[in-house]
C-alpha cells in the first residue's frame, strides 16, 4: 500500500545558521513524537544539502533536493545535475514546481528529462503539477493537469513510474493562505490516480502517493489528509516552523 508522506519544501529561504538551527529544532521535535509510518522528506536550498543529510542521518527524515538540471553533466553554469544529487546520497528530488514553471519557463518536457535523469541515479522524484487560478476559473484543471502527467510522467515504464511521488499544487494556493477546500482536493487527487490507473493499471495506482500542496498548515492538514487519496502533503512557509512542520505530519 501507499506511503504517507510529508515533504518540506524551504524554497529560497534561510541563512547556513538558520537551517542549522531550523534543522536543530526539528530533530528536538521529532525525538519526542511518534510520526508512526508517515515519512519525512525536508528539501533545503543546494548548499545546505550535505548540512541536511548528516541530520538525517540517523533517519528522523530524509532530505531531497528542490530542483536538478535535464542534462547528465558538463558546461551548464550554475547548475546541479542528478548524479550530483546521487553521490550525496539523497533520496527524492522536487521536480517541475510551480515557481519553476512559471519563472523559469520549464517545460513538460523538461520535466520528463528530469525525471528520467533522476530515476537513472535512483531518487525519487516529487512530480508537482497543478493550475493556476485563471485555468480553474476556467473550469480547465483536469485538462492543465492531465497534460501536465502525461507529457511529463507517462512515458516512463510501470516499473519507473513506481518510484514517482505526485503533488497536487493548485498554484492559486501557494504562499497565498488560500488552501483548496478538501472536497477539491480529493476531487483531483481521484482524477490523477484515475489516470494513473488508466495508464498503469490498479496496483500501481493503489500505490502511488499523492501529496496535497498550498497553504498547508498545522490547522487545516488533518481535514485534507483525511480524503482517501489525499496521501500527505508538500509544505512550503510552514516547513520553515519546526513545530508547524512536525504538527502536519502527525496530522494523519
Ligand atoms: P506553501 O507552498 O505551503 O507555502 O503554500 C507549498 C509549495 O509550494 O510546495
Amino acid at each position: 500500500m501507499r506511503k504517507h508522506i510529508v515533504a518540506g519544501n524551504w524554497k529560497m529561504n534561510l541563512t547556513f545558521d538558520q537551517a542549522n538551527e531550523l534543522a536543530e529544532q526539528l530533530m528536538d521535535a521529532l525525538e519526542k513524537c511518534n510520526l508512526n509510518k508517515t515519512e519525512l522528506i525536508v528539501c533545503p536550498p543546494f548548499p545546505y544539502l550535505e548540512l541536511l543529510s548528516d541530520f538525517g542521518s540517523d533517519s528522523y527524515f530524509m532530505v531531497g533536493a528542490q530542483n536538478v538540471n535535464d542534462n547528465e553533466r558538463g558546461a551548464y553554469t550554475g547548475e546541479v545535475s542528478a548524479e550530483m544529487l546521487a553521490s550525496l546520497e539523497l533520496t527524492h528530488c522536487i521536480v517541475g514546481h510551480s515557481e519553476r514553471r512559471l519563472y523559469y519557463g520549464e517545460t513538460n518536457e523538461q520535466i520528463a528529462h528530469k525525471v528520467d535523469h533522476l530515476l537513472g541515479h535512483n531518487i525519487k522524484p516529487i512530480v508537482c503539477c497543478g493550475e493556476v487560478l485563471e485555468e480553474r476559473e476556467a473550469g480547465k484543471q483536469f485538462e492543465v493537469v492531465e497534460r501536465q502527467l502525461k507529457e511529463g510522467l507517462f512515458h516512463l515504464s510501470e516499473r519507473a513510474f513506481g518510484n514517482i511521488i505526485i503533488a497536487y499544487e493548485p498554484v492559486w494556493a501557494i504562499g497565498t493562505g488560500k488552501t483548496a477546500t478538501p472536497q477539491q482536493a480529493q476531487e483531483m487527487h481521484a482524477f490523477i490516480r484515475g489516470l494513473i490507473r488508466g495508464r498503469y493499471g490498479a496496483t500501481t495506482a493503489d500505490d502511488t502517493s499523492i501529496l496535497y500542496g498550498g497553504s498547508c498548515k498545522p490547522n487545516n492538514a488533518k481535514e485534507l489528509f483525511a480524503n482517501p487519496d489525499v496521501d500527505g502533503g508538500l509544505i512550503g512557509g510552514a516547513s520553515l516552523k519546526a513545530d508547524d512542520f512536525v504538527a502536519i505530519a502527525l496530522s494523519f
